[in-house]
């Protein structure tokens, strides 16, 4: 915090004094940071010299020369080593002009200016080389920071250190350390891992987010927020993030992002600060590290033990629903705190990148090898896609069953609005509830359905496929129907339920409708309806909530 916390900025003095966080920065999820343990690094071998990097120290200072000389001494007195060099840039700011204060304030400023120079000008630094950058005119903290570095390599790394902080003699060592076994390591190596900070760890700041909890024996961990108290920046992240905030800031965006305490910030103070910039470019590139993709039974078995409710999971089918409606029902599954769910469709870059960040996907293609299966059918090749999506959406929830999970199976063409729409909305009596549109099916998880929802039903399920064209039912009904269809002829008892009276068509919404009602439980529409039109009927009905880039508007913090 150094240029200007004393004299400009009381307000970031007193937030930032409040313990900002962070071991390892890493890009987010759309909710608020998340963290993750990581296994304790193995020492390293002080035989071994590691690859031949450059760490660049930054120390950003303005007006105390006292925090500042002894922060450099901090500096110049921790363990180096003679392989890698370390250079130390200090970027001394410059005082505000301000024209009420008298002549007498002027010389002060201009004697202290001076007086940091001649300090710095006489530091001995031995380690590398000493540059010191002294600037024309007040730059405050974000350009501070932002202007500070430009990596001229992938293998040089900058150590930002603001001029009230004293550093540890051995801080040279851990982030060594830390660069040999994220960086250069190929096994611990990840694109998602920005850097490391030195910051205790405490600071939460997703509004009533919870505390973090972590064992007196966990060092290190990943976390989605950086820290301004000691910062290690690897060069490829922090030249992607110079990049997007140059783009963001030339277009006149703001970096909010509600949910955060950090979005109050930024309104009270604007550009002064930087950290709202880069908090809103993590939460845009979110990642978490847990891949959660599903290619066998095996593995359904246990992801679905993570996500289960009550013994209960959603299976949302992502069949010809585009990606912005997926992102867009992510942010609403969210608020909601709806986490009992699983995406089944196709592989795609959009699939394996949801999985990235940490939501549950079935790999349909791999899941089930429907080849075999299909080649049982004589049907032209136009029906046979069909055909396979009913056949692995029957497989999937038959799977579901047999691990004893009583199944909603929902087109992801829809948007839930309350989150008890998949515990209690329905009258459950019969094992099976089936929605009059075809958008929603409940199956219970019970020894009746077991006996039901075998191979043979599939199978019909699946041959079904021909009478569905002949009734011209959309493909989004596939299952839906031919479920409804097989239980009639065997005088399976089920109950109805209607899409209408609980959901929200959007389609035949009011042009001049700005909400679903209280009532309602879901909004759902054709996946023939256009996207443009989607949204801006979603728009009106204020249940859009993504913003350009795709990512929720905001954050919301549940209690654990
Ligand atoms: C590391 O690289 C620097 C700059 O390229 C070079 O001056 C130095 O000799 C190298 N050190 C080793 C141990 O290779
Ligand atoms: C001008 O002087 C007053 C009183 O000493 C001080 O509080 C104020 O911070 C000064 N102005 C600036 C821009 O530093
Ligand atoms: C600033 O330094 C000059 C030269 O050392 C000295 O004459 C002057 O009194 C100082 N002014 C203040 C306000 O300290
Ligand atoms: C790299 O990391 C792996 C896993 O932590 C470890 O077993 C290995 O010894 C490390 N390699 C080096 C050269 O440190
Ligand atoms: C959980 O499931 C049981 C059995 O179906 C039911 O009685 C109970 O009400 C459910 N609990 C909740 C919170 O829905
Ligand atoms: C919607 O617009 C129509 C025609 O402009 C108008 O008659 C109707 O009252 C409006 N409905 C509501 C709820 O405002």
């Amino acid at each position: 915090m150094a240029p200007s916390k004393k004299n400009i900025l009381p307000l970031v003095l007193l937030f930032l004094l409040l313990p900002l966080s962070t071991i390892f920065l890493f890009s987010l999820s759309p909710s608020n940071p998340k963290s993750q343990i990581l296994p304790q690094f193995p020492t390293i071998s002080t035989l071994n010299p590691g690859p031949n990097f450059t760490l660049l120290i930054k120390v950003l200072t303005f007006n105390r020369l006292s925090s500042l000389s002894r922060c450099l001494n901090s500096l110049s007195k921790a363990q180096y080593d003679d392989i890698n060099k370390v250079h130390l840039h200090v970027f001394i700011d410059h005082f505000l002009q301000d024209f009420q204060n008298g002549s007498a304030d002027l010389d002060n400023r201009l004697n202290l200016s001076k007086k940091i120079l001649d300090f710095v000008d006489g530091f001995d630094w031995k380690y590398g080389e000493k540059f010191v950058h002294y600037r024309t005119s007040n730059a405050g903290l974000q350009a501070q920071w932002l202007e500070s570095w430009w990596p001229s390599s992938d293998h040089e790394f900058a150590f930002v250190v603001e001029d009230d902080l004293e550093v540890s003699p051995l801080y040279y060592r851990f982030l060594k350390a830390v660069i040999l076994n994220y960086y250069y390591n190929a096994s611990n190596f990840s694109p998602m891992i920005y850097g490391a900070s030195l910051q205790r760890p405490r600071f939460v700041p997703g509004k009533h987010g919870n505390k973090m909890h972590l064992d007196s024996g966990t060092h290190l961990f990943l976390y989605q927020l950086v820290g301004t108290w000691g910062q290690l920046l690897f060069p490829k992240p922090w030249k992607e993030f110079r990049l997007w905030y140059d783009t963001h800031k030339a277009k006149g965006m703001k970096p909010y992002l509600e949910g955060m305490v950090t979005n109050g910030w930024y309104k009270k103070m604007g550009e002064r600060i930087w950290t709202p910039w880069f908090i809103k470019f993590i939460h845009s590139h979110g990642e978490v590290l847990t891949n959660r993709i599903v290619r066998s039974p095996d593995e359904l078995r246990s992801v679905l033990q993570s996500v289960q409710k009550n013994d209960t999971v959603i299976v949302i089918s992502l069949y010809r629903v585009s990606e912005t409606i997926v992102r867009n029902f992510l942010c609403h599954i969210e608020r909601l705190n709806i986490r009992n769910y699983i995406f089944i469709g196709p592989t795609s870059r959009f699939l394996l990148d949801l999985a990235r960040r940490g939501h549950p996907v079935i790999d349909a293609d791999q899941f089930y090898d429907i080849s075999k299966l299909a080649k049982s059918f004589k049907f032209q090749n136009s029906v046979m896609e069909l055909i396979k999506e009913i056949l692995v959406e029957a497989f999937v929830t038959k799977k579901c069953l047999e691990l004893g999970y009583s199944t909603w199976l929902v087109d992801g063409n829809m948007i839930p609005l309350a989150s008890d729409l998949f515990l209690n909305s329905f009258e459950q009596t019969n094992d099976f509830v089936v929605g009059k549109s075809y958008r929603i099916l409940y199956v219970r998880s019970s020894s009746a359905v077991l006996k039901i929802w075998v191979d043979d039903f599939i199978h019909e399920a699946a041959t079904l496929v021909n009478t569905l064209r002949k009734d011209s039912v959309s493909s989004d009904s596939g299952l839906f129907y031919a479920v409804e269809k097989i239980l009639r002829q065997k005088s399976i008892k089920y109950n109805s339920m209607d899409e209408r009276r609980l959901g929200f068509d959007i389609n035949i919404a009011d042009a001049n409708q700005t909400s679903p009602g209280n009532e309602k439980k879901f909004a759902f529409w054709s996946s023939e309806t256009e996207l443009d039109i989607i949204q801006r009927q979603l728009v009106q009905l204020r249940l859009w909530v993504v913003d350009d880039e795709s990512s929720c508007t905001a954050v919301v913090c549940h209690p654990s």
